[in-house]
């Protein structure tokens, strides 16, 4: 047999959360794998960079600045990165953020700001580039939920993370199987704990001795770690995968 296709040469990515951690790298790697990549990350936060690392690797980029809970902007960045780059037929759904507090004491707008950036964000950029997919009847999605849609975290007080990314994965799979017929694969990837400016927040830092021990593989993951499931999620060698949930998590749920 010939081997399976894991390339994505000429095809056109939007990556969110593209300026930091995961989404950074995985924009990086759907670079290295062919693909010119659209990044798009909050206004605030520079995507100079990471276009010219993908830009100085031989593909072409663009910045898409804007907010994953507006979802005219990511119409609009859909429309640009189509317009810059081609028509769109793969998308990574990174944007995300996590913060903790003990859920009796929570306030109602903690709870609200990550369940609209971590679910209703992932929901609304799913539209956006699902609308452009379906047109042409092609495309695959990954969004990145967490091993904290599965497990509970022991000693981090988040139960909207928690929550919120159990949303992300039965989200993908209910978005797969309203596009199964239609061309587009979603799926979902839930890391464990990863070495991201995530675990750099205060209220994890004497916790991450802990994730380590508490990991068989007994470390973080690194970044690039993630790229490789992404592709493989994203390339025609998953051309039979939607609605999975790839969970990369150094064997931490087998505990
Ligand atoms: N780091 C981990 O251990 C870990 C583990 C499991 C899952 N995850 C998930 O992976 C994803 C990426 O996490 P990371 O560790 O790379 O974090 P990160 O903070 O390094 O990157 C997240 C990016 O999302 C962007 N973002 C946040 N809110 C946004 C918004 N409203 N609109 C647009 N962009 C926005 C941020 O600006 C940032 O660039 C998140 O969904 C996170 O929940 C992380």
């Amino acid at each position: 047999m010939t081997l399976p296709n894991f390339r994505l040469d000429q095809q056109t990515a939007l990556v969110t959360g593209a300026a930091s951690g995961i989404g950074r790298g995985i924009a990086l790697g759907l670079a290295a794998a062919g693909a010119n990549v659209a990044c798009f990350d909050l206004p605030e936060t520079p995507l100079g960079e990471v276009c010219d690392e993908i830009m100085n690797a031989g593909q072409r980029a663009i910045a898409v600045p804007g907010d994953v809970m507006d979802g005219d902007i990511l119409s609009d960045a859909v429309r640009d990165a189509e317009s810059e780059l081609g028509p769109l037929t793969l998308a990574v759904n990174s944007a995300g953020i996590a913060n903790a507090a003990p859920a009796e004491e929570m306030p109602l707008s903690q709870w609200q700001r990550v369940i609209e950036i971590n679910v209703t964000g992932v929901f609304l950029s799913c539209q956006a580039e699902g609308r452009a997919m379906l047109e042409r009847g092609r495309g695959a999605i990954v969004n990145i939920a967490s091993m904290s849609g599965s497990i509970v975290n022991r000693g981090l007080l988040q139960a909207h993370y928690n929550a919120s990314k159990a949303a992300v994965v039965h989200l993908s799979r209910s978005l797969a199987m309203e596009w199964a017929h239609r061309g587009i694969r979603v799926n979902s990837i839930s890391p464990g704990y990863t070495a991201t400016p995530m675990n750099l927040r205060p209220e994890v830092a004497e916790q991450v001795v802990k994730f380590e021990a508490d990991t068989p593989l007994g470390r973080m993951a690194t970044v690039d770690e993630l790229v490789g499931p992404a592709i493989f999620l994203l390339s025609d060698a998953a051309s039979f995968c939607t609605g999975v949930d790839l969970l990369v998590d150094g064997g931490f749920t087998c505990w």
